[in-house]
């Protein structure tokens, strides 16, 4: 499964990167709005910190709106992926923007039709959000499994991109269920790696190495 990081954060970026963490980035209007920038100045660095994928959202409703900022973000590296709103403008867009060799993340996808109709239209990545799924006590697993199973029966390319991780079981859920891609936030993808029994672990091991009275270097 890869990895894109959720955030506008080019620090945490660059942290994560250090790490061999990120294999693309995605962004949306409340993660620039956060970031306190200037929407062409972070993606267009942001490209260049990476040669993954970097999702820019388009915030026009209609169409013709979606094509041209669509147009406009790409010109920010030669990794963007359009974001495009599951609606019917934005399908139309998503046929439109894939068909000129863009790639398109259609986001906001709460439903297993939804997600069909995105991988008709072409889609590169179907956006399904988890967190908000489970906000409402319905299953955002449930919904990366569904679509899962559709995509294999017909084999459409459309990459699942399961967003909205609110938490670490989040992750290796959707890893167990084969999604191609989750997208966390910075902090969720470094809880990841803690257990308390490693870190008891760790302190056993030290408090004997320091009665051994030894040194390796
Ligand atoms: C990513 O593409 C989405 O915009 C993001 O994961 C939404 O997450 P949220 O529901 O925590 O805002």
């Amino acid at each position: 499964m890869k990895f894109f990081v959720d955030t506008a954060d080019t620090d945490a970026i660059a942290e994560l990167i250090e790490l061999g963490m990120v294999d693309g980035v995605t962004t949306n209007p409340s993660l620039i709005h956060k970031s306190g920038r200037d929407i062409k100045e972070v993606i267009a660095q942001i490209a260049k910190m990476t040669d993954g994928p970097v999702s820019a959202e388009t915030v026009a409703t209609d169409y013709e709106g979606m094509i041209a900022e669509g147009h406009e973000v790409a010109k920010l590296g030669d990794n963007i992926a359009i974001k495009v709103p599951l609606t019917w403008a934005g399908l139309r867009a998503c046929k439109t923007l894939t068909s000129e060799g863009h790639m398109v993340n259609v986001t906001l996808c709460f439903s297993a039709n939804q997600a069909l109709l995105a991988a008709k239209a072409g889609a590169t990545f179907i956006s399904p959000f988890i967190g908000r799924l489970d906000d409402l006590n319905l299953d955002g697993m449930d919904l990366i499994a569904d679509i899962r199973e559709i995509y294999d029966n017909y084999g459409f390319e459309t990459q699942i991109l399961a967003a909205s991780i609110r938490s670490a079981n989040h992750m290796s859920d959707a890893a167990k269920i084969g999604a191609d891609v989750a997208t966390a936030p910075p902090d969720v993808i470094k809880k990841m790696a803690l257990h308390p029994l490693t870190d008891k672990g760790l302190d056993a091991f030290l408090k004997d190495w320091a009665a051994t009275g030894q040194s390796i270097l």
